[in-house]
């Protein structure tokens, strides 16, 4: 089932939470809707809201408050894009320049702290202590796993336990708080929530190692954002500890020189020695495994529409090109 499969089946939702986003992110200020219209208009998967609205689904939920929740964590994922591309230096995204190419990082930055703002006041609307704490949590995580990877730039002796503990922070603990929400809106009993939560942080887990993948695979027609980010700024991920640790001598002084000071230069080189020593199918199938766990999370729901769409997003989340 492609991803658009699953978009079908909760079309109704997802143009209600699109609708409700444009809504919310009204200013008076016009530099703040114009960057904010201008990133969340450039489209993006819309998996965390999906995330969202699938848990709820599942949980037999009938209310409003998951479409509330949907638009609140895409406005905090897409302000740590904003955050993250400058920090990254990044230029292109979902196909276009980045907001801070466009208009510049401080602009980038403080539209950032709109949209995290916003998140917050849309939450304490939902007015419910539970959901402002999954929400508060996951925010602040998020900043340390941002922080954590930025002390590690140009560190080529990341292992492997840091890298996960970075990618699980900066990325799998929104996804599980996605799916948490879900949850704990339709009050499902606390074993259930806790399956839901599993299954949003390995399938996080597993969406950042292909992510990692694709910054050295993927068409940038499809994927949206520029081979190699990763490697300009010494960032080490998976694929290159899998050198490493795996390589020749000559294979690992490539990669380690790389890290510690290449540029775009090193690209050619490090993807030789990424691809002579399968480095990528090595990450794939971690994040296979992390794809695996998160349905096994879910073993316990019922069969519904729901749920074998939670099961086809962790295949999504392994196969994807995008
Ligand atoms: C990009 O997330 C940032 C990561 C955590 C890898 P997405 O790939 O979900 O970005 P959009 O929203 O679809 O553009
Ligand atoms: C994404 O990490 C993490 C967050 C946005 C918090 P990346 O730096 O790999 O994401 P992309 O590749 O820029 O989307
Ligand atoms: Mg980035
Ligand atoms: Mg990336």
């Amino acid at each position: 089932m492609p991803l658009d499969t699953i978009q079908k089946l909760i079309e109704a939702d997802i143009k209600a939470v699109d609708a409700l986003i444009r809504c919310r992110l009204d200013s008076d200020v016009v530099l703040v809707r114009t960057i904010a219209e201008y990133i969340i208009g450039s489209g993006g998967k819309r998996l965390r809201p999906v995330l969202v609205l699938l848990a709820a689904g599942s949980g037999g939920y009938r209310g409003t408050a998951h479409l509330e929740l949907a638009a609140v964590v895409e406005f905090i994922h897409t302000a740590t894009l904003l955050h993250d591309d400058v920090v990254d230096e990044s230029s292109l995204r979902r196909g276009k320049r980045t907001a801070n190419a466009e208009f510049g990082n401080a602009a980038s930055v403080l539209v950032g702290d709109f949209l995290y703002s916003r998140a917050f006041q849309m939450m304490v609307g939902v007015g419910s202590m539970r959901v402002m704490e999954v929400l508060a949590d996951a925010t602040n995580a998020i900043a340390e796993g941002e922080v954590m990877q930025l002390i590690n730039a140009r560190n080529a002796d990341l292992d492997e336990s840091q890298y996960f503990d970075v990618i699980q922070r900066k990325t799998a603990r929104l996804f599980e708080a996605a799916a948490r929400l879900g949850a704990i809106i339709s009050g499902v009993p606390p074993m259930v929530e806790e399956g839901m939560a599993r299954y949003g942080a390995h399938l996080g887990t597993a969406f950042q190692l292909i992510d990692d993948v694709l910054d050295y695979s993927g068409d940038v027609a499809e994927t949206g954002k520029h081979l190699g980010d990763d490697l300009s700024e010494g960032k080490s991920t998976l694929p290159l500890i899998h050198v490493l640790e795996h390589g020749t001598q000559e294979q690992a002084t490539v990669v380690r020189r790389a890290i510690e000071h290449g540029d775009a230069t090193d690209f050619q080189k490090v993807l030789d020695a990424i691809n002579s020593t399968g480095a990528l199918n090595a990450v794939r199938t971690r994040a296979a495994g992390e794809a695996a766990l998160a349905c096994s999370a879910i073993e316990s729901l019922p069969p519904s529409n729901h749920k074998q769409c939670l099961l086809e997003l962790a295949s999504f989340a392994v196969e994807r090109r995008y």
